[in-house]
């Protein structure tokens, strides 16, 4: 790899993600490819951390790995890989947790949150999530890790462990920095603007997944909650347009003050389904993409396969040098 400097995201295998994580998360993931080294990885490690039904699981994995492919990250430029392939992870996160103090993961507000709302099941690997999180990042020496505002505190949890770690065993790892981008709007539930979009609403009209087809996406954008005003601008309290102003601007690339002149005079008829027919069109070709990856498993394979190498191949060196650092001995 050349001399750029090196970032690092995972995502959870959700298999088909919400406008949402794409808008905030996977669109931003592409053009980064240019400019920087970039590792991805599918996090099924981290998904059994709750309840999963192991056939979906490995379904929405290989779904979530083509869809990646699908939203343009490019298996030449960057490294794209399953995590459970590679077990460097693992080992890693180990070591890791011997570097981390029960209070600080207790103070996780993410372990909180999912303790509370999976009561009978917290268990060890929901506690210990953000160590394998660390790990993820560690094993890469990541400079830069694009993540959403509930991902901070993890992040800024690795970083602590890694300084923790170069305080005990002598400089070693790169403190990994929060890689903000400009561009990674967040987008809120159709039905209750004020709630993030989110894959597990109960109501599906809430959420767009990136593989709905035209007609779904343009009735769910007709049926969206907005307000008993009829005037398409972006204030205070306008929960509902301001969403749907979001996601129009970042699939046209128009800014407010053209939207605003687009649609004055219009109802708000009129602007949800330009805002339906935009964003259908906007995920028309990553739809046709995933169709055609998905049919072709031997090619997908080859990808997912070479993936694990080149990270396993990247990560070992570093990891290598950890079980070192702290008095492993030398198998070979
Ligand atoms: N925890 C992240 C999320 O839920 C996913 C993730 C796992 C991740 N490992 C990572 C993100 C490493 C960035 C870097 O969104």
């Amino acid at each position: 790899m050349e001399d750029k400097k090196l970032i690092f995201s995972g995502i959870q295998p959700t298999g088909t993600f919400t406008l949402g994580n794409y808008i905030g998360a996977v669109r931003n993931w592409k053009p980064l490819q240019e400019e920087y080294n970039c590792i991805y990885c599918v996090v099924d490690m981290h998904a059994i951390t709750v309840r999963q039904d192991p056939v979906k699981l490995r379904q929405n994995t290989l779904n979530s790995y083509a869809l990646l492919m699908a939203c343009g990250i490019d298996v030449e430029k960057s490294i794209l890989f399953i995590q459970s392939h590679v077990k460097t992870h693992a080992e890693l996160s180990w070591i890791l947790g011997c570097n981390t103090q029960f209070g600080e993961l207790s103070r996780m507000t993410q372990f909180k949150d999912k303790s509370q709302k999976h009561a009978d099941d917290v268990n060890a690997g929901l506690f210990t999530y953000p160590v394998l999180m660390a790990a993820d990042i560690l094993a890469y020496n990541a400079d830069l890790v694009p993540v959403g505002v509930d991902q901070k505190q993890h992040l800024e949890l690795a970083r602590n462990i890694a300084q923790r770690f170069n305080q005990r065993y002598g400089d070693f790892f790169k403190l990994p920095e929060p890689y903000i981008s400009e561009i990674g709007a967040k987008v809120m539930s159709l039905q209750d603007p004020t709630k993030k979009m989110s894959k597990s609403d109960e109501n599906p009209n809430a959420v767009i997944l990136i593989l709905d087809d035209k007609d779904t996406i343009i009735r769910k954008f007709k049926r969206a909650v907005t307000d008993s005003e009829a005037e398409v601008c972006y204030r205070d309290g306008k929960d509902g347009i301001n969403n749907l102003m979001t996601i129009y601007s970042s699939v046209t690339g128009k800014n407010f003050a053209e939207i605003e002149s687009e649609f004055s005079g219009k109802g708000y008829g009129d602007f949800k389904l330009a805002v339906g027919e935009a964003v259908a069109d906007h995920l028309e070709p990553i739809r046709t993409e995933f169709a055609r990856l998905s049919a072709d498993k031997a090619y997908l394979k080859k990808c997912y396969t070479e993936g694990a190498e080149k990270a396993l191949r990247y990560s070992q060196r570093i990891v290598s040098k950890v079980y070192r650092k702290v008095g492993f001995v030398d198998r070979t």
